[in-house]
């Protein structure tokens, strides 16, 4: 493949080195997707404590003085098939706790924390690294936001920028006093520009210097345009809607594959899905005769996770099951194993991180619950698709682009390939696992919907090419 041209993509996670959410596995995938559509993709992440074991296999290729309050070095190397910089600013970022909270909470320098990778990024861009200069400066949320306005207010160098954002909920809070010390000029301190609600955003300062906006699903691209999703920004981007576009996001099929688990399946052999739900209902001691779901989710209220005591009591009643693994909230990690107390043998909760348990639960589970309140794109509905385990989720955002809902229409048509609700409540949620139960009961529809399902593409083709067009066009 000849190459397009370069894009430096720079973010807080990526698989497989740091990862709290879909955004690491977004950040992770893009580079061989996209080299797949003739860009070449580096990442640039902070290194972290557990990264550092990282910076003796790597090159120095950065020195950066004065990197509010220290000095930060970029290191360069490939690694785990990702071509990685990794930015070493021990001052910021080599510490006990996840990439945006210790013990304590959120840790107070995030706004510097951030505008660092920022900064560096943008000047890596704007004046190449050992030769390697990009095109596109590709920043993905509220931690890479600051670094379309370095290049727009500090020269872009020919760089074009692109800012994707994977959830509007945060937003990148700023006190207005570190106006000066974040380097962003206090000409700029506008409604038009930078002032957000009379602080600062690092998510507003990229929404209106990127020169092109990204989010990674199409519906919820227009969401993100109304009161309602767009959580106080929706006038920021309508104001730049024809710079704005939704690009839904793939799973890594290689990662996400039924003939890669243990047992294997695939659309022509189940059999393996069958011994894998048998595994599944002795590890967890749920046997059930109806239609076994799965939660695996962080547990937020973006998730409407809290609408899942209101309903699972019915679905459970009706021969249902449910397994649930995820961690967050803690009052909706004692709301689940509460339920789970409740219906011994047809509610499990497992409160934690664990990938393994998570293929293992789309490998023998009959369903995957999504009743999000909004959901930029969502990954586990579509690993749901390709593993024939059906999505049950609110009709939002990618959930909405994603899934073709089970009715008279679709089921006769042949495309059905899950369930969607909507609104987002209790009694809309509970009518569609009543429509779970009655098509887990017509095993001829259920059998042709769970291939459907199968078939349906998750992969990254689509969207690459999509990305990879964008970048061309802005850069012509
Ligand atoms: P979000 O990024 O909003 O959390 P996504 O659906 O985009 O939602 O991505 C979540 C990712 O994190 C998926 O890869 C999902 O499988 C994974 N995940 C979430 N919670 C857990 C958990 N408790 N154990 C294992 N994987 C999890
Ligand atoms: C965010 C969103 C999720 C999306 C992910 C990757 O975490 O909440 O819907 O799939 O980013 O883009």
């Amino acid at each position: 493949m000849q190459i397009r041209g370069r894009v430096l993509s720079v973010a807080s996670e990526c698989v497989p080195f740091i990862k709290t959410g879909g955004l690491a596995d977004v950040v992770g995938a893009l580079p061989s997707a996209l080299a797949g559509a003739g860009w070449e993709t580096r990442v640039l992440i902070p290194a972290y404590r557990a990264l550092r074991g990282h910076l003796a296999a790597m090159e120095e290729v950065w020195h950066e003085g004065a990197l509010f309050g220290g000095d930060g070095r970029v290191y360069f190397g490939r690694i785990d098939g990702v071509d990685l910089y990794l930015l070493d600013a021990p001052h910021l970022y080599d510490r006990d706790g996840g990439p945006y909270s210790g013990p304590g909470g959120d840790w107070w320098d995030n706004p510097q924390r951030f505008a660092a990778l920022s900064w560096v990024g943008a000047r890596m861009a704007r004046e190449g690294v050992s030769g390697w200069k990009p095109d596109v400066l590709h920043a993905h949320d509220w931690q890479a936001g600051f670094a379309p306005a370095y290049l727009a207010y500090h020269g872009a160098g020919g760089v074009k920028s692109v800012l994707t954002i994977h959830n509007i909920a945060f937003q990148g809070w700023a006190n207005v006093g570190l106006l000066s010390d974040l380097r962003l000029p206090r000409e700029q301190f506008h409604p038009g520009a930078l002032e957000y609600f009379g602080n600062l955003s690092s998510l507003k300062a990229g929404l209106v210097t990127a020169d092109w906006i990204t989010t990674v699903s199409p519906t919820y691209a227009e969401e993100l345009m109304r009161p309602a999703f767009g959580m106080g920004l929706e006038g920021v981007i309508a104001a730049r809607r024809d710079r704005v576009s939704g690009i839904l996001n793939g799973v890594d099929t290689a990662v996400w594959s039924p003939e890669a688990e243990e047992p294997a399946f695939s659309v022509k052999t189940l059999s393996g899905k069958a011994k894998a739900r048998a595994a599944l209902s002795a590890e967890f001691g749920v046997d059930v005769p109806g239609p076994l779901a799965i939660v695996v989710s962080r547990l937020t209220d973006q998730k409407g996770i809290d609408l899942l005591p209101l309903v699972i009591p019915d679905f459970v009643a009706a021969g249902g099951g449910l397994i649930v693994l995820g961690s967050g909230d803690p009052a909706l990690e004692g709301a689940m194993r509460a339920l789970a107390a409740r219906h011994p043998g047809r509610v499990a909760v497992r409160i934690g991180y664990d990938e393994g348990l998570s293929h293992r639960l789309f490998s023998g589970a009959d369903a995957v619950l999504v009743p999000s309140r909004f959901e930029p794109c969502g990954l586990t509905q579509m690993y749901g698709l390709r593993y024939g385990t059906l999505p049950v989720v609110a009709a939002t955002g990618g959930l909405a682009d994603t899934v073709i809902s089970a009715s008279p229409a679709t089921l006769a048509a042949g495309v059905a390939t899950g369930i969607t609700f909507y609104p987002t409540d209790a009694l809309a949620f509970g009518q569609a696992l009543s429509k779970l139960l009655a098509l887990h009961a017509d095993a001829k529809a259920w059998a042709q919907t769970q291939k459907n399902a199968m078939r349906h593409p998750v992969g990254w083709e689509t969207s690459a090419a999509a990305y990879a067009d964008l970048f061309a066009g802005l850069v012509r």
